[in-house]
Formats: structure tokens, C-alpha cells, sequence
């Protein structure tokens, strides 16, 4: 079968240590977090690496499509288990959004911001959405983090056309995804280790920043001033008391 995205490559591009990671590369598929998770549920060996060339029905947060066109994209899912707690495994979308900037400032050069909880930007457009999903298995916790890149995608529908960007960089998408890879499993295996968060903060574009957010249903105007140690976005709220958020429960928005 010809494959659009080649296995061998990625596995190439990885360390020697990583060089053993099963790696599943489809032409196109659902959704590779749909796919990663199965395996996951069937009793794969952890972790494993999932890749698309195209998605029909890619996943976003809140219910939402991620939008992924063949050729251009990076769609890939990272299953990893043995967590023992589902807060030990909320650190793994921030953890990402890092693993995911430190390869495209490596292999780029260029400067993305990381837009609270899950979101890359470049020159104010989304160019990366990362979807982080957990299941239980009878060897704890697993999480399958979704990540997807616009690598050279132009032609955006309609409905995304002002918020999606590209990251329009001329790397091969398989030495992409080795380093994301990499970064992101060299981070889980110290978990305690929360300096990434030093990092998220440095290139996170809400800090210092007015935001909206909508908690409870409730819209609420405040100031985003700190990232916690778990990932939450602290903000000020106008009448000066502090609300910490956690994702999942809310959406924000730069004024
Ligand atoms: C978001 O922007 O809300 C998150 C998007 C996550 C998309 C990636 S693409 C690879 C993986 N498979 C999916 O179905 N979704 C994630």
C-alpha cells in the first residue's frame, strides 16, 4: 500500500530509544483519536503513534470538526498510558501545545504563541488544534492526545477562513511529527517536572491580555495574569477577585 506519509521516515527521524514506537500511518481515516483510542481499548501496547494523510471526520473541542485536507496537513494522535489519576493526566494539553512549539521553533525557526488551553498561533491565526482524550484501561489511564497541524493548507472553508492560518514551512511533515513525538513522550516520562510550564507561559498570547470567558453559561470580562502549575489560566476579574479555569468549562476570547 502506498503510504501518503511514510512510517519508516518517522521512525528514522526519532531517537534510538523511541525507534520501537508503533507507528500507524493512514492514507485517510476518520479520525486518528478515533483510531489511537480503539487500539488502546483492544490492548495495544503503550504508547503508540497514529498518522493521517487526510481525516474525514477530524475532532475538535466542544463538539466541534477539525477541518483535514489531504497532502497538507499533520494529523496524528499519541497514546500513552499508565496514568494513575485523571489530574495526572490533565497536564498533557499543555505539555503538547509546548511539545508542539519546540519542534516548529527547532525545524522552522518560526515564533508560534500557544493560545490557552490548546490552540498554536502564528501571525494571529490558528495554525494547530490539539484534542486530548482519556480512557480507562486495566492498566490505568490512558490519553490520547490529537493533534493537528495546517502544515501548507490554504483553501479553508468558508466558516474558518479568518481564524485558520499556516504554518507554511518547507519541512518534511514525517521529521514534524518525530520531533513533536519525541518532545512530548521525553515529557511524560517526568511528569513531576513542570518547568514546560515556564515555557507555555513564555509563548502563551493571553497573558498580560483583556479576555472574555463564558463560565457557567455566564459571560464575564477579566485579565489573564498566570498559567498554574496544572495548566489552569488564573485571570482577574473586574470586581479584583481571581478566578482560576480549567479547560473544558470555558471559552476565551482576546477582546
Ligand atoms: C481543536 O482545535 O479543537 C482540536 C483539534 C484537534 C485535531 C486533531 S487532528 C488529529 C486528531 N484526530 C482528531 O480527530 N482530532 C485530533
Amino acid at each position: 500500500m502506498t503510504e501518503y506519509i511514510s512510517s519508516s521516515l518517522i521512525v528514522e527521524f526519532l531517537p534510538e530509544k523511541y525507534k520501537n514506537l508503533p507507528v500507524t500511518v493512514f492514507k485517510s481515516v476518520d479520525s486518528t483519536n478515533r483510531a489511537a483510542k480503539d487500539m488502546a481499548a483492544s490492548g495495544h501496547n503503550l504508547p503508540l503513534l497514529v498518522v493521517a494523510d487526510s481525516q474525514t471526520a477530524g475532532r475538535g473541542r466542544l463538539g466541534r470538526s477539525f477541518y483535514s485536507p489531504a497532502a497538507t496537513g499533520i494529523y496524528m494522535s499519541i497514546t500513552i498510558g499508565g496514568f494513575k489519576a485523571p489530574q495526572n493526566a490533565v497536564f498533557i494539553t499543555s505539555a503538547a501545545a509546548v511539545a508542539v512549539t519546540d519542534a516548529i521553533i527547532a525545524l522552522t525557526g518560526k515564533s508560534p504563541g500557544i493560545k490557552w488551553v490548546n490552540d498554536i498561533y502564528l501571525d494571529n491565526k490558528k495554525i494547530c488544534g490539539i484534542l486530548a482524550e482519556s480512557q480507562t484501561r486495566e492498566d490505568g489511564i490512558a490519553v490520547t492526545v490529537g493533534i493537528g497541524i495546517n502544515v501548507t493548507t490554504s483553501d479553508f472553508p468558508p466558516e474558518i477562513s479568518d481564524i485558520a492560518g499556516t504554518l507554511g514551512a518547507d519541512v518534511p511533515r514525517e521529521r514534524l511529527i518525530a520531533e513533536i513525538t519525541k518532545n512530548l513522550l521525553d515529557m511524560c516520562k517526568t511528569p513531576e517536572d513542570t518547568t514546560f510550564i515556564e515555557k507555555y507561559k513564555k509563548r502563551s498570547i493571553l497573558l498580560g491580555k483583556e479576555i472574555n470567558y463564558c463560565f457557567n453559561g455566564k459571560g464575564k470580562s477579566a485579565m489573564a495574569t498566570d498559567i498554574d502549575r496544572n495548566g489552569g489560566l488564573v485571570v482577574k476579574n473586574e470586581d479584583g477577585s481571581y478566578t482560576t479555569l480549567s479547560s473544558g468549562e470555558v471559552t476565551v476570547r482576546l477582546k
